[in-house]
Order: C-alpha cells, then sequence, then structure tokens
C-alpha cells in the first residue's frame, strides 16, 4: 500500500528555509509534499521563486492548519519556541535547526515531544549538513562516551584562520568575514562563543543524557574576553613561532564524580593537528568513546545547502516512521555542570 505523502509546512524562508523550499518543490522527495510557507515579507519570498499559493505571513495557521509535519527555520527565541511548542503539543513532528532555542528549552520541548509521541527531530542544528547527532544517539550508544572537543563555529574559525594568515587584525578580520557573508550583521552570537554554547549543550545532551543550562556554560577564563572577541593578531604570531594554532573550541567531558564540565574557550592546539589543520568554515569534532577511542567527524558547519540536506533528511526519516533525534536514548536527566577551572 502507498502512503500518502506528508504534508510539509516551512516556517521561514532564509538561507536554510530558501534551499528546503527548493528541494521540496522540485519534487525529489515522492514522500513530502509543500502544503505551506510562512514567511515575513511575501514579495521577497515570491521574488525568491516560491509560488504565491504556499505562502502566508502568519506560522501559527501553518502549524493549527492541515499539515502533518512543521520544519522550523524561522531562527532566533520567540515565536519559534512557542510554535515548535504548539506544534510538538498538537502532536505534530517537528524538524528545526533552531539551536538557540533547543540550547534554552530543549528539556521542556523533549516532555512535551515525549508526551505527546510527537518526534522532534534536529540534526541541522549542530554543525550543518555534517551527522553528529544521530551519531552520539544512536550509533555510538553501545560504547561509553566519555569527552567531546569540537570546532562548531564555522564563523570564528574563519576569522581565526585568515587572522593568522594574513597577520590582520580583529576587527579587520571580522569586517572581510562580514563583507564575504561569513559573518552576520551582528555577529556577537557567533564571536562571543554564545552559537558555540549553544551547540555544546544539544551536543551533550547526546553525549551524556542532560540538557546542560547554558548559561552556565563559560566562553571565556575569567576575566577574558568572550570566544575570540580577545584574540590578538600577536596572540596568533606568538602560537605559530611555537608551532601553535588558536581555534574556539567547545568541550565537554563526563567527571569522575558524575558532574558535566564544560566551556566554549579560544584554545592553543598543535598547528600540525587536526583541529590546527581544519580551516576557514568547516567543523570538526572529536568524540572520546571507551573502548572505542577516538572517533572524528569534520565537515561544512554552515551554509544553505549543506544544513538544508539535514533538514531533508530528518523530514524523510519522520516520513518513515523514525522518531526523535535521541532515538532510543531514556529521557533525560539532569546532572551537575561546571566550568573546567572549578574544583570537584
Ligand atoms: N554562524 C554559524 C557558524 C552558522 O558560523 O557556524 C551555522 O550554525
Amino acid at each position: 500500500m502507498t502512503r500518502a505523502p506528508l504534508r510539509v509546512a516551512v516556517l521561514g524562508a532564509g538561507t536554510v528555509g530558501r534551499e528546503v523550499v527548493r528541494e521540496l518543490l522540485a519534487s525529489r522527495f515522492a514522500e513530502l509534499q509543500l502544503v505551506g510557507v510562512a514567511v515575513r515579507d511575501i514579495g521577497k519570498a515570491q521574488a525568491d521563486g516560491i509560488p504565491e499559493a504556499l505562502l502566508t505571513d502568519a506560522p501559527a495557521h501553518l502549524v493549527a492548519g492541515d499539515s502533518d509535519v512543521i520544519v522550523e527555520l524561522m531562527g532566533g527565541e520567540e515565536p519559534a519556541r512557542t510554535l515548535i511548542g504548539a506544534a510538538l503539543g498538537a502532536g505534530k513532528p517537528v524538524v528545526t535547526a533552531n539551536k538557540l532555542v533547543l540550547a534554552r528549552h530543549g528539556a521542556e520541548l523533549e516532555r512535551v515531544a515525549r508526551e505527546r509521541d510527537s518526534p522532534l527531530r534536529f540534526e541541522a542544528s549542530v554543525m550543518g549538513g555534517t551527522p553528529v547527532l544521530r551519531l552520539l544517539a544512536e550509533d555510538l550508544a553501545g560504547t561509553r562516551l566519555t569527552a567531546l572537543r569540537g570546532i562548531v563555529n564555522g564563523t570564528t574559525n574563519h576569522i581565526l584562520t585568515e587572522m593568522a594568515a594574513s597577520g590582520m587584525s580583529y576587527a579587520d578580520a571580522l569586517d572581510a568575514a562580514q563583507a564575504a557573508g561569513y559573518a552576520e550583521a551582528d555577529p556577537a552570537a557567533d564571536v562571543e562563543g554564545g552559537d558555540a554554547a549553544d551547540k555544546l549543550v544539544i551536543l551533550a545532551r547526546m553525549a551524556f543524557g542532560a540538557w546542560l543550562d547554558r548559561a552556565a556554560v563559560p566562553r571565556a577564563e575569567p576575566g577574558r574576553a568572550a570566544g575570540i572577541t580577545g584574540v590578538t593578531a600577536e596572540d596568533l604570531r606568538a602560537a605559530a613561532a611555537g608551532g601553535e594554532a588558536i581555534r574556539l573550541i567547545a568541550s565537554t567531558e563526563r567527571a569522575p564524580d558524575g558532574a558535566i564540565v564544560a566551556a566554549v574557550l579560544p584554545s592553543k592546539v598543535p598547528l600540525e593537528s587536526a583541529f590546527g589543520r581544519t580551516l576557514g568554515v568547516r567543523n570538526r569534532l572529536e568524540i572520546e568513546a571507551d573502548p572505542l577511542g577516538t572517533v572524528a567527524v569534520e565537515g561544512p558547519g554552515a551554509g544553505g545547502a549543506a544544513t538544508a540536506n539535514a533538514v531533508l533528511s530528518d523530514l524523510v526519516a519522520i516520513a518513515r516512521g523514525k522518531g526523535s533525534t535521541w532515538g532510543a536514548l531514556p529521557p533525560a536527566s539532569t546532572a551537575d555542570q561546571r566550568a573546567p577551572w572549578d574544583a570537584e
């Protein structure tokens, strides 16, 4: 028996949303039918090639209307959080790339998803199109995960790479990244480490079974500037003279007492190490598993087409009856959390 296609409503048609809509309109997926797209600017969306009949500026209507699955790609905290919660509460599966919402409201959204048996999938929220959450939740579920270390923000890695290569200042490298489209007009979430902290919270949920308190993830050593904002051309020159590079490393591990240690910090790594050789907007995650050893994943961590890939894979998974991104992991627990410099 052939199943009717899943009716898909997409909220947001920015860099990622536009690509998802384009793929759905091209009908590459027989099991998915695009039934609506909510946007802020209908004229611009039409100019981008989205048929007028699909467009609305009322996302809540799409969530409440005749759709089987909601794809949330608006970004930002509200109204995205409320719309995701409403869809899950109404029993509708949700696919989202919204790391900001998941990092702050993941525990609550997981509770609603489990209560209503509504799948919540979010592979696109970490490392863009490079699959890593399913890997942690499913493929590595049989090993004991002990630590994660990663470059999970492409914008900051691009800026650090350019500063090291050209000797330019942080301010000039940021300006150049913005001009080239690698940094947002408001770059604070990237350069101050907030975006990487959001992703670390999601990774830790998959690896260690608890949603961390995002606000308690340090993004600087005490007394230092957040993220990469305090890194100077001189710091990079001095590091290179000693055979090292500086990378914004998001790390988390389970301490012997069971607490989860987490931080996002500019860190020195050997120039000739895999992290040192991870350049530009590429991302890399190293996973320590017992007794497996180190497993590493590297790939594009941002960009519309790459991230849309993860969204479409999640949609196909839902069409094929798969559950949430946490797979068969037990419900999230709570955990003690601390900074690397806090004593046990
Ligand atoms: N600004 C983010 C980054 C986009 O640079 O990694 C992808 O999450």
